[in-house]
């Protein structure tokens, strides 16, 4: 039997036909086992000899098996050292990434200038009562300018909001007559426009507030040039021109030097060199009042702009429907910008 282990030992050259023999011969019901359970059969003299033969024969043949799996061991981790080398030489996959959405960005960028003067950021909610959205922006019920804004109504008091100016009421009652005030407003707004190239039923605004004792025309004009020319260039002008709002008095609508010609005049600003980018103005005394401020102590300014408006000029993109779109194509040229 050891003869015949050993030389079948021998010749074995994988894993399993190792195991297979060792199963044959060491195994529950191998050879060997057999022979050492017919032991009982044999006398008290007999026991000891063949006993110590049979356990020299599983000594031999262990060793053997355990001889040969090292070997095998040793050839399988070469084998897989080799198989699952790494060239690091090899040129890396570069793997798909997004790209912050173009609207995004410029928000972003006009936070970010805002913040830089000393400006933090409040926001209210997209679901808005008639109060903040009109009644205490000094557009009563029955206000013709209410019109200008031709808004989602979800029952007679609740819409959506038509502007961020809501958040300015939301903001001076949450401060309770403490100055300064200094925040800008970022958010969707929503109004009953069809879309075209220039119009869409949702849009982006960034509200501007500061309230102070002293706050001047003259700080809002400061103001807004200095965001121009951050965001557009330091050769930027900016010229305010009288305007109306019902929560602001005087109001004006800010433009800024065309972007595309650079006030040359050409066909994006009419040849007039000048492009219209907000509207802004000092706060109405009536809406001071419904903050909780006295107007006779506290004076303020208030600008609001479209994001997709300083987006198209920026990046000057024809069709703010690019924007919704989610076109890859027109996305991916932001990536790296
Ligand atoms: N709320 C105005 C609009 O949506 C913009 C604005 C804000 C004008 C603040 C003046 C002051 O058109």
């Amino acid at each position: 039997l050891r003869r015949e282990a050993l030389d079948r030992l021998q010749t074995v050259d994988d894993a399993a036909a190792l195991n297979d023999l060792r199963v044959h011969y060491l195994g529950k019901k191998g050879q060997l086992t057999e022979i050492l359970r017919g032991m009982g059969g044999l006398t008290a003299e007999e026991r000891p000899i063949i006993g110590q033969v049979a356990n020299e024969v599983r000594a031999a043949i262990e060793e053997v098996i355990a001889q040969k799996q090292e070997l095998f061991d040793r050839a399988e981790t070469t084998r897989r050292l080799q198989a699952e080398t790494i060239d690091v030489t090899l040129p890396g996959k570069v793997p798909a990434v997004g790209a912050v959405h173009p609207l995004n960005k410029v928000a972003q960028e006009i936070e970010d200038i805002f913040i830089g003067m000393g400006y933090s950021i409040a926001e209210g909610p997209e679901v808005e009562t008639d109060y903040f959205n009109f009644e205490a922006l000094n557009l009563p019920k029955n206000h013709p300018a209410r019109d200008m804004q031709d808004s989602f109504y979800i029952t007679d008091e609740i819409l959506l909001r038509t502007h961020t100016s809501p958040v300015q009421i939301r903001t001076m009652k949450e401060m309770n007559g403490r100055t300064p005030v200094k925040v800008i407003c970022p958010g969707k707004v929503y109004r009953r426009d069809d879309d075209d190239a220039t119009h869409s039923f949702m849009f982006h605004q960034i509200e501007g507030l500061v309230i102070g004792p002293n706050i001047r025309m003259s700080d809002l004009k400061g103001t807004l040039l200095q965001f121009v020319r951050e965001m557009y260039g330091p050769q930027m002008q900016i010229r305010l021109r009288p305007s109306f709002f019902p929560f602001t008095e005087p109001s004006a609508e800010v433009d800024v030097t065309c972007v595309r010609c650079g006030g040359q005049g050409c066909r994006m600003c009419k040849q007039t060199g000048w492009i219209e980018i907000l509207g802004c103005g000092m706060v109405h005394p009536k809406v001071l009042e419904h903050g909780g401020y006295d107007p006779a102590e506290v004076t303020g300014f208030a600008f609001g702009m479209g994001v997709e408006r300083i987006a198209l000029l920026k990046y000057e993109i024809d069709d703010i429907r690019h924007f919704y779109a989610n076109d890859v194509r027109f996305l991916k040229q932001f990536a790296r910008m």
